[in-house]
């Protein structure tokens, strides 16, 4: 993120409206959102009248059945789920703006590195090069089984094949050099076939001839961007991304984490300010505590009692509806280990919560606490992204996690954040370039 230090700005916009949001104010029961390219190019206006950065589409392809051992429970209640591919949205998002980028996951551990180095050269073309791939390595169990896998792969076996699959795809992108396009009609030359490369890779899980048959795109590569909590997660990050996203639910696990991929980043030669990290945040603004306590309220009123437990089974692959009332966290650490769910984020909670409490009594309030929040007034919150961003080294900025409404939570922030956020200097008031990466980068 070169030497900038102002806030950069995100916002989740994966599956927008599930996770009992379409039983909230704002959201419209039967509206066909995945079928609206009108709802997101709205939304991609109002994060570009924000200056915001990047609008991110994660994914993960399962029908969770952990929970209760069957999908009843996030099919009956919209719990991750439905999962519909957002790729399309893309193009019909770049085409309102001019300067937001947008970001979209494809799992290393699913697919071919030369169908993702081919299709994200596509996007990036058509959004002008305002593409950012999250390179996942999927954690979750019916994600597997509808892949073609009896188990769950390995957790850190996932990364090794990431490892590979970033290599390669990297080597597709860079196989054709910048200034290879010739297009000279009178001498019948398209491209120059000496900046036009093979690959040759033969590896462990790949093997590619190359080149990438595609012409380079305006930034080359997608921005990359990589999630991972874990050490094997660190070092893949070190390796290849640009960009970390990261949930932390603490100052000093902020501060801890940033101090670790920074040594992960000096074992391979980079420097800190090479990776910024967005920190996963959930933000609600409200005239008062007591406005913001009562819109808690309603959310919580809205969510079914077991929403927690739906979603811990989800994220850690484990059946937590068999939680015995006394039981705690740490009592499922080797289920979850032997499951191979999301280890980085499991140990996360097991650091910042309080270990007496039970996992019951936990999950009530999970789905308001699994990240950092902010809420309540503009300056209220902008004193805390200002506090959090300058305690981690001012390497990054924020991705907003969704809030208690899909579209009216980063409307609110765009409208009321935003603007005390620009009077502080602390975030821009122009996109710096045309490309996603130039504004990441100052
Ligand atoms: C903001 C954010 C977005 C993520 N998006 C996805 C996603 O779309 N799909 C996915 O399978 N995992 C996603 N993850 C999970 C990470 O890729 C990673 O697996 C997780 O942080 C645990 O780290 P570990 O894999 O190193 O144990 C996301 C994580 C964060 C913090």
């Amino acid at each position: 993120m070169a030497q900038d230090q102002s806030i950069h700005l995100a916002a989740d916009i994966s599956f927008l409206h599930t996770d009992y949001l379409w039983r909230m104010p704002g959201s419209w029961v039967g509206y066909p959102y995945y079928s609206s390219g009108e709802f997101y190019e709205d939304i991609a206006r109002i994060a570009e009248r924000g200056v915001m950065d990047m609008l991110f589409f994660g994914d993960t392809g399962g029908t969770p059945e952990d929970y209760g051992g069957s999908y009843h429970a996030v099919v009956e209640r919209g719990a991750k789920w439905p999962r519909h591919d957002m790729t399309p949205m893309i193009p019909l998002m770049a085409r309102v703006t001019q300067g937001v980028g947008f970001a979209w996951t494809l799992s290393t551990t699913y697919h071919h590195p030369f169908h993702c180095a081919r299709v994200f050269n596509a996007l990036d073309h058509v959004t002008k090069g305002r593409i950012a791939w999250n390179a996942v390595t999927s954690a979750y169990k019916n994600e597997a089984a509808n892949y073609g896998y009896d188990e769950l792969m390995e957790h850190d076996e996932r990364y090794v094949r990431a490892d590979e699959f970033c290599a390669v795809a990297c080597k597709l992108w860079d196989s054709i050099e910048p200034d290879a396009v010739v297009l000279d009609r009178e001498k019948g030359i398209f491209l120059d076939p000496e900046k036009v490369h093979s690959i040759d890779h033969r590896g462990k899980y790949f093997n590619v001839r190359g080149p990438l048959p595609a012409l380079p795109s305006p930034q080359r590569r997608p921005v990359i961007i990589q999630a991972g909590l874990s050490g094997p997660g660190l070092k893949l990050c070190a390796d290849f991304a640009d960009l970390q996203f990261s949930t932390r639910r603490t100052l000093p696990s902020m501060q801890s984490h940033r101090a670790s991929l920074d040594t992960a980043l000096a074992a391979v030669g980079r420097k800190p300010r090479d990776i910024g990290i967005l920190w996963s945040i959930r933000i609600e603004v409200a005239d008062s505590d007591a406005e913001y306590a009562e819109r808690e309220r309603r959310y919580l009123e809205a969510v079914p009692p077991d929403a927690g437990l739906i979603e811990m089974s989800w994220q850690f692959n484990v059946d937590f509806s068999k939680a015995r009332p006394e039981m705690r966290l740490a009592d499922f650490a080797d289920e979850v280990a032997s499951e191979r769910g999301n280890l980085g984020t499991f140990h996360e909670l097991l650091n910042t919560i309080d270990p007496n409490q039970t996992v019951r009594e936990f999950s009530k309030r999970y789905l308001l606490e699994r990240v950092l929040a902010a809420t309540g007034t503009p300056k209220k919150i902008v004193d805390k992204l200002e506090e959090l961003h300058f305690g981690t080294g001012a390497n990054g900025g924020f991705i907003l996690a969704r809030g208690f409404s899909a579209s009216d939570n980063l409307k609110n922030f765009v409208d009321f954040v935003v603007p005390e956020l620009q009077r502080r200097g602390l975030s821009k008031t122009r996109y710096a370039g045309p490309t996603l990466r130039e504004n990441l980068n100052g």
